[in-house]
């Protein structure tokens, strides 16, 4: 399975933050928003990402993460011209993609919990047509609104509807089987003018090839548009990592317990950061890896 991660978008509703960054380089606490989104990727297997963001931003973000080797991955670069639409993501991927599966996630969308990697692996293995992750939340009307049956079958899907026929928003993490490029070309923008990736997961829905899985109490999901929900994530993830000593979203620390790389490298990681806490994590994830191999 290949992965797309959108950092498009000119962020206006986060103005000023937004002036001179990109949405999804702005602090989430202790790393750049971007390292939830390709976490999430990369818990879910994937190894070769693509990463489409504004002709401004994708050279910060090639400078950031390179090309993936430090931990593992492969990524790659593509532009976004205008905000066209999630579903464009799909288009400007169709090569990167070719006739693999595909996890496509938004950059700023932070998923996290404990049962949130066995829900990742059950989805990418059970895949048939289009997998969504539904959560619920207070205003629905904001999101992609989904509706499941007593069997939880998908009924509907719907794009930010006036009256929302349930309170399942439909999360900013979507997979795919290969026949989802020749579906977002047959997109036509909406009346914001768009191409909505509703409308491309209402096809799979006509098909009857789309399931869309509650992501449960316990999971956390935030999409970091506003201010407040911004702010929301930062305490989130201070708390929890304070709290358990755990890090959330290390990206290091992902690519070492998948075995993309190993602990030597996972400490040189780590000691490229001398002197912060994140590096002396990293340092100490790689040796407690180490002794438990060892053991
Ligand atoms: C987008 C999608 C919407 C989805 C949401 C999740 O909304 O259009 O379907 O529910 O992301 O974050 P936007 O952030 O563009 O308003």
């Amino acid at each position: 399975m290949k992965g797309i991660i959108l950092a498009g978008g000119s962020g206006t509703r986060l103005r000023p933050l937004t002036g001179a960054l990109s949405k999804q380089l702005l602090p989430v606490y202790d790393k750049p928003m971007i390292y939830y989104p390709l976490s999430v990727l990369m818990l879910a297997g994937v190894r070769e990402i693509l990463l489409i963001s504004t002709p401004t931003h994708s050279e910060m973000f090639r400078n950031m993460l390179g090309d993936g080797t430090r931990v593992g991955l492969r990524i790659e670069y593509a532009i976004q011209h205008e905000p066209k639409g999630i579903a464009e993501a799909l288009i400007i991927g169709a090569d990167f993609i070719g006739d693999d599966q595909v996890a496509l996630v938004l950059g700023d969308n932070i998923f996290h919990g404990p049962q949130f990697a066995k829900i990742l692996d059950d989805s990418v293995r059970e895949l048939d047509g289009c997998a969504l992750f539904g959560y619920r939340v207070k205003a629905p009307e904001r999101y992609a609104v989904g509706e499941l049956d007593d069997a939880e079958r998908l009924l509907s899907l719907e794009e930010k509807p006036a009256r929302p026929r349930s309170d399942l928003a439909v999360t900013g993490l979507y997979m795919y089987d290969s026949d989802v490029v020749g579906i977002a070309k047959n997109v036509s923008p909406s009346a914001r003018g768009e191409l909505e990736i509703t409308d491309v997961n209402r096809a799979y829905l006509a098909q009857g090839r789309a399931r869309l899985t509650e992501l449960g109490r316990g999971i956390v999901w935030v999409d970091m548009g506003t201010h407040e929900s911004l702010l929301h994530a930062s305490q989130y993830v201070q708390l929890v990592e304070q709290w358990q000593g755990e890090r959330i979203a290390c990206v290091e620390e992902v690519a070492l317990h998948k075995g993309f790389i190993t602990a030597e490298q996972c400490h040189r990681l780590g000691e490229e950061m001398p002197g912060t806490a994140y590096g002396r994590y990293v340092r100490e994830t790689a040796s407690r890896h180490e002794i438990v191999l060892s053991a």
